[in-house]
């Protein structure tokens, strides 16, 4: 069975009833339970909340990289929990982009190599694969830097590296868990506009982990999670708050899904 992002009709993503339990140390920790969400093709999603509230856990469910405990996930009509791995694995290597903190590359690699691994992994030779990364990291304005080892390279721009690997094999989806994490505020500012530009001229599906409220708000939607709980968070406008405020989530009406 080939699994793809139906385009004809529906939303891009379906949660439904997801539940994730860890045993660790003889116990049981409910990450969430019974979590219910729709994402709309082309929407994007920004996801919030406190540090251990569950946002890297729901997104690595959403991105195939981990298996729920119970519920669905569904991407157009199919629901990939039900997929064996090799499906899964191939799903994710043509359908998602994945964004994660800075770190995730292969220092040892040059920037070229590094963007080109998806195509590499989906069977492309060398030859094709090299073309179509050198056109990704010029989108993300990086050609010069294409022969630099990752590891010679700022954190913004190894950012950049990942956004161009993101999207080498044209994914219908962007998952990327705090985007911006540690790189400083201008450098973030850039990465954000980037992932924007992207998101538009890709008409991506795009679901953003973030702490930061500013980002948060460049979103179409926030949704936070609370106490194992999605709830869909208000965020007022920036220009009616002072920056303390903007930046302190508290002030920020929520109401359940
Ligand atoms: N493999 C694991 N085994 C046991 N517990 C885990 C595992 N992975 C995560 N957890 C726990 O699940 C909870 C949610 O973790 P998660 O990483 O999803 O949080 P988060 O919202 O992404 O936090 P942060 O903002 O700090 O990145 C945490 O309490 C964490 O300790
Ligand atoms: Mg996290």
């Amino acid at each position: 069975m080939s699994v793809s992002t139906d385009p004809s009709s529906g939303p891009a993503i379906r949660v439904e009833g997801l539940t994730k339990t860890y045993r660790s140390g003889g116990g049981e920790l409910v990450v969430f339970a019974g979590l219910n969400l729709e994402v709309e093709r082309g929407e994007k999603l920004a996801l919030i909340g406190e540090s251990g509230a569950g946002k890297s856990t729901l997104l690595h469910l959403l991105g195939g990289l981990d298996r729920p405990t119970e519920g669905a996930i569904y991407f157009g009509q199919n629901d990939i929990c039900k997929l064996p791995a090799n499906q899964l694995a191939d799903f994710r290597n043509r359908e998602l982009g994945f964004v994660w903190q800075i770190h995730s590359l292969l220092a040892e690699f040059t920037a070229v190599e590094n963007v080109m691994m998806p195509l590499l992994i989906r069977g492309q030779s060398r030859e094709q694969a090299e073309p179509v990364s050198m056109a990704r990291l010029e989108e993300v304005g990086l050609r010069s830097r294409a022969s630099h080892r990752a590891g010679e390279l700022s954190g913004g721009e190894q950012q950049r590296v990942v956004l161009a690997r993101a999207l080498v094999g044209n994914p219908s989806v962007l998952l990327a868990d705090e985007p911006t994490g540690n790189l400083d505020h201008k450098t973030g500012e850039m990465i954000m506009g980037l992932l924007d530009d992207l998101h538009r001229s890709r008409q991506l599906t795009s679901i953003h982990v973030t702490h930061n409220t500013s980002f948060a708000r460049r979103a179409g939607r926030v949704v936070a999670l609370e106490q194992g709980k999605l709830v869909t968070a208000t965020l007022p406008p920036a220009s009616l708050l002072s920056r303390e405020l903007v930046e302190d989530s508290s002030a920020e009406g929520r109401h359940h899904v």
